[in-house]
């Protein structure tokens, strides 16, 4: 006897089949989904029988996204609805989570349409789903692969348990201008970092491929969408091949080499040709170059918006162009639904082309298992055990603790010692819990995140008297709260000032202009500072910032961008000395906004330097170092590097090991960034003063030292032409090892031989 499971899918079918019988042509996919040469055939056989059976319309429908009522992250188009549901025209949702409502939504779908393909549940799950973790600037800065991995695994857990089938992460976009609002979704500006942070979200999300407690990943936003013009937003790419192929494309790619089973494409134009209608990075490269084999998806209204962008006359035209450069999936617009079967019918749009994508997005259908049973991820026990667990809980602490940098400690003031007695807590964000969860909160919630007050609280009982003042706001002129907090102030040992941005001036369309504290905080902190008294400025925000002033009215920085859930928790953690902080920027922070683009790995130049009255590539008013430089980041303890030490060739394989002694000066254990750094003392094309090559992030216990060993190959060394060849070429490389980008010492090495 069939189980009722199976019915939604035999039943129908077999009414309609005539000849075969109904178990050869129904063969129904095993719950337990592993990917073999058998099931393959097996899933190809389903496919294509199913295909067999669908009208034109069914199948463009599979192609289409429509958005469910949870949130709304783009201008609404068409609404979903009975009726697209009862054609059969919705092959995906987003943003719906919860069991019960996308179990009432598939189970709609499965009675009114007349196929009963099960619907594939899609959210924006950045950095967690109901617990919230860092945002994925804060947590790159810890370095710590595993952390990232254990994270996004985490978020998937909660995510899958809630009914939703793929994330819409993670972004890879490579960010080298802090204006830009979206460098808080990423890893930073690097190209190294970020491909293997790339790749543990990628593997994160995914843990359990294919079974209801994993989710699909998806690489976004393809390609280069992190370099609009001047930081803003949907602005359009323009730059070198040789930049985009060395630069921006590897993170795309690394996720590909991760398994990452679904991309989504830009916004942006890449050299005049938009993303969403170019073959050449949808298929010539992502599935001919890098052999992707899962499907694309388009941003919010991005096919349409081929139309705005001026290179289709309207939307039909927007259609083909995004289906024949390789948008499998049509987000939100509707163009697909409602251009495509004309477009065939015009002899415009192939079948083929549609039939390979209605292939790939079914064969995820499959794979996820949803045709053996369409409420495969719809189990409430399983919801209510895994949202929020206390091992969840104890990662959010951890993940936050391991994210938060350290960057100024005048005198040591950090950690707090033990003669401190009365704190005074200032500032806008001291005693806040909605922006603590950063931009991209899913379904974070306000009352689920220690504030920093409450964490204090729970860090020192009553042991240390908190006065709290706000002060002032985010943004806006009023100074009314000034003498309330100044006097708050002047009656504590220490001022711990919670500043920064909203979470919602970072993200989607929040580029600034303008990278200081905004509002009137800055003149704040500067009262704060006339008192005397000690200030802590401890920052949440999305991005980097031009923090000159906050170093001037303050005696320690602490970054802590946006933690989420366990925010005030880990700040505790840290203020004390429970933690001692480990984390390292992976985005430089400017002087002031003139600099921009101010990224570490800038390229040589003919009058390099930064002497007064000569000509030299620099600012006359002002000198060309960033504040703080990419890879910084302070302990409580103090390390000593010594000197690196290579061999002085490549060996016959290319590798090279070099060796670097760190020994840990200070009173406390500690753990360090171990950073490796290499330049091309000459190459066919101009070449970066220094590129990041290899890290290790070790334990250092007080007064000890350790040799670290970092990994060098040969053939992580060369450039793309503008030609977009890789080449690798002989000759002397100069090695860096230190505490950051800056702050480095080096040995050499040669490469005999080009590597081909
Ligand atoms: C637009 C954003 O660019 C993208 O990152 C996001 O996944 C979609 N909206 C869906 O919310």
């Amino acid at each position: 006897m069939f189980k009722k499971k199976y019915l939604y899918y035999i039943l129908p079918l077999f009414l309609m089949s005539s000849g075969t019988t109904m178990a050869q042509q129904y063969a129904v996919p095993s719950s337990s989904v592993v990917q073999t040469t058998s099931n393959k055939k097996e899933m190809d056989r389903f496919i294509k029988s199913l295909m067999s059976r669908m009208t034109l319309e069914e199948k463009i429908g599979q192609l289409s996204q429509y958005v469910g009522h949870d949130l709304l992250t783009g201008p609404q188009s068409e609404a979903l609805s009975d009726s697209l549901l009862s054609k059969g025209a919705v092959g995906s949702i987003l943003n719906i989570g919860g069991v019960q409502k996308i179990k009432k939504i598939q189970e709609k779908n499965m009675s009114v349409s007349r196929l009963k393909i099960p619907i594939l549940f899609a959210y924006d799950v950045i950095h967690g789903y109901r617990t919230i973790f860092p945002t994925p600037l804060a947590e790159a800065c810890s370095w710590d692969l595993d952390l990232m991995y254990e994270t996004a695994k985490a978020a998937s857990i909660e995510a899958s348990a809630s009914g939703i089938h793929w994330t819409f992460a993670p972004m890879v976009d490579i960010a080298r201008d802090p204006r830009w609002g979206r460098v808080v979704e990423g890893a930073g500006e690097d190209t190294y970092l970020g491909c293997v942070i790339a790749q543990q979200r990628v593997k994160g999300f995914q843990w359990n491929l294919w079974q209801p407690n994993s989710v699909l990943a998806c690489a976004k936003h393809f390609a280069a969408y992190g370099a609009p013009q001047a930081g803003r937003d949907y602005a359009p790419v323009d730059m070198s091949n040789s930049t985009l192929a060395e630069v921006y494309l590897p993170p795309y790619k690394a996720c590909v080499d991760a398994g990452v089973q679904t991309f989504m494409a830009a916004f942006n134009d890449v050299n005049g040709l938009p993303a969403h209608g170019s073959k050449w990075l949808l298929t010539d490269i992502l599935r001919k170059q890098w052999n992707f084999k899962g499907f694309v998806v388009s941003d919010w209204n991005g096919v349409q918006q081929l139309t705005t962008q001026g290179v289709v006359a309207n939307d039909k035209g927007a259609a083909v162009l995004a289906l024949n450069a390789g948008v499998d999936m049509n987000m939100t617009d509707g163009v697909y639904n409602k251009y495509l079967k004309e477009a065939v019918k015009d002899k415009e749009m192939s079948i083929d082309v549609i039939n390979e994508s209605v292939y790939r997005i079914l064969a995820v259908k499959y794979k996820l298992g949803l045709f053996t049973d369409p409420y495969r991820f719809c189990d409430e026990s399983r919801e209510k055990k895994e949202i929020m667990s206390d091992n969840v809980m104890a990662l959010a602490r951890k993940a936050a603790q391991r994210s938060i940098v350290l960057l100024q400690n005048k005198d040591n003031i950090l950690p707090l010692k033990s003669n401190v007695k009365k704190v005074a807590l200032v500032g806008p964000l001291a005693a806040n819990q909605a922006e603590l969860l950063g931009s991209w909160k899913a379904f974070g919630l306000p009352n689920d995140v220690v504030s920093v007050q409450q964490g204090l609280k729970n860090k020192w009982n009553d042991k240390v008297v908190v006065n709290y003042a706000k002060g002032c706001d985010f943004a806006g002129e009023d100074t009314s709260g000034f003498d309330e907090a100044v006097k708050v102030a002047q009656e504590s040992d220490v001022i711990i000032a919670v500043m920064g941005e909203k979470a919602l001036m970072s993200g989607e369309s929040r580029s600034r202009a303008k990278l200081n504290l905004p509002g009137v905080q800055e003149q704040l902190l500067e009262r704060l500072a006339a008192t005397g008294k000690p200030v802590v400025v401890v920052l949440m925000n999305g991005r980097p910032l031009v923090l000159t002033n906050v170093m001037k009215y303050s005696n320690a920085i602490i970054e802590s961008w946006f933690l989420g859930t366990q925010t005030g928790n880990a700040l505790a953690d840290v203020l004390t000395g429970d933690y001692n902080p480990s984390a390292k920027l992976t985005t430089s922070f400017p002087q002031h906004e003139g600099q921009i683009p101010n990224y570490y790995n800038y390229k040589r130049s003919g009058r390099p330097g930064d002497m007064e009255h000569s000509s030299t590539v620099r600012h006359i008013d002002l000198k060309n170092a960033n504040l703080f430089p990419f890879g910084f980041g302070l302990s409580y303890t103090t390390y000593k590097y010594d000197a690196p030490k290579c061999a002085p060739t490549f060996d016959s394989k290319g590798n090279l090991k070099v060796k670097v002694r760190v020994t840990n000066t200070g009173d406390v254990d500690g753990e360090e960034i171990v950073q490796l750094y290499v330049a091309d003392k000459v190459a066919s094309m101009v070449r970066p003063v220094k590129e990041l090559k290899a890290f290790k992030k070790v334990f250092i216990a007080k007064k000890q030292s350790v040799e670290v060993e970092l990994d060098v190959n040969a053939k992580d060394l060369g450039f793309y032409t503008n030609d977009m060849k890789y080449v690798v070429e002989p000759g002397e490389f100069t090695i860096m090892t230190g505490p950051n980008s800056e702050d480095l010492q080096t040995c050499s090495v040669r490469l005999n031989k080009a590597i081909e």
